[in-house]
């Protein structure tokens, strides 16, 4: 059976753009691809940003998502912004475990796990990220962590660990212009969705969508993409830029093959 996984590109802006600037980079991706159907495209501006940039991609296919909630809904919590908070705001989804969060701010797969289920009960979809340090990966370890971060950070959703999408972004990859070759990241997707099959079933696997993050640019991205368990992308720093984004979500559009629906796959 073929499975069609339709690609998604996400945008983490992480801790960058005023408003004004915001707009700009949301108006000009929306320029090029408010029409593009054939890839979910998905802007993460700061929280400071989510309002004007959602404006800005108002009635495109262009979705908004955040980068952080608490698994909190309300309360004493200051400094914190919740899943209704970013409903609110008509965000679609939002990324939790970053590995800037884990490592910067102390996150445990405990709270990312907190965190998934409070955003499931939003009704936003969790962009989970997994990934291993440049230390463990030279210590062979980098499967055993991975799929430690699964397992725990994914536990106890029962049918709705479908609704999850996983991001592979190695930490030695993120910010550092390394990326990872398109064979190692292949070998850990095929190795995720494997895990995954373990915590829910062989059809829950097959149908997530996993995305690669970690230095992805237009001159790797159509390689990165064309791996068979890779179906889109976590972007950082090429996502500040109009330019860069919108070749990384062209390189995404599926090849069509003849005789089958375009993003066919094995
Ligand atoms: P870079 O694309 O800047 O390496 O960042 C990747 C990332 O952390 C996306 O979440």
């Amino acid at each position: 059976m073929k499975k069609f996984r339709k690609k998604l590109v996400a945008g983490n802006w992480k801790m960058n753009k005023t408003v004004a600037d915001a707009q700009k980079l949301a108006d000009g991706i929306k320029d090029a691809l408010a029409d593009c159907r054939e890839v979910d495209v998905v802007l993460c501006p700061p929280f400071t940003a989510l309002k004007a940039v959602g404006e800005v991609i108002d009635a495109t296919s262009i979705k908004l998502g955040a980068q952080n909630m608490h698994w909190e809904a309300s309360g004493a919590y200051t400094g914190e912004i919740s899943g209704s908070m970013l409903r609110d705001l008509y965000c679609h989804y939002v990324i939790l475990g970053h590995s800037e969060r884990r490592s910067y701010f102390g996150e445990t797969n405990d709270v990312v796990n907190r965190k998934v289920k409070a955003a499931l009960g939003a009704k936003l979809i969790p962009i989970v990220c997994v990934g291993e340090t440049l230390q463990e990966r030279d210590a062979g370890r980098m499967q055993e962590v991975v799929e430690s971060q699964l397992v725990h950070s994914l536990a106890d959703l029962g049918e709705r660990l479908g609704e999850i999408i996983v991001a592979y972004e190695p930490v030695w990859a993120i910010g550092t212009g390394r990326t990872a070759s398109p064979e190692q990241a292949q070998d850990m997707h095929a190795f995720i969705r494997e895990a995954v099959g373990k915590l829910g079933g062989v059809e829950t696997a097959s149908k997530m969508r996993l995305l690669y993050g970690g230095s992805m640019k237009p001159d790797n991205a159509v390689a990165l993409l064309a791996q068979p368990d890779i179906d889109g992308g976590l972007i950082g720093g090429a996502a500040l830029e109009t330019r860069a984004f919108v070749e990384i979500v062209r390189a995404a559009i599926p090849k069509r093959e003849p005789g089958l629906p375009a993003g066919t796959v094995e």
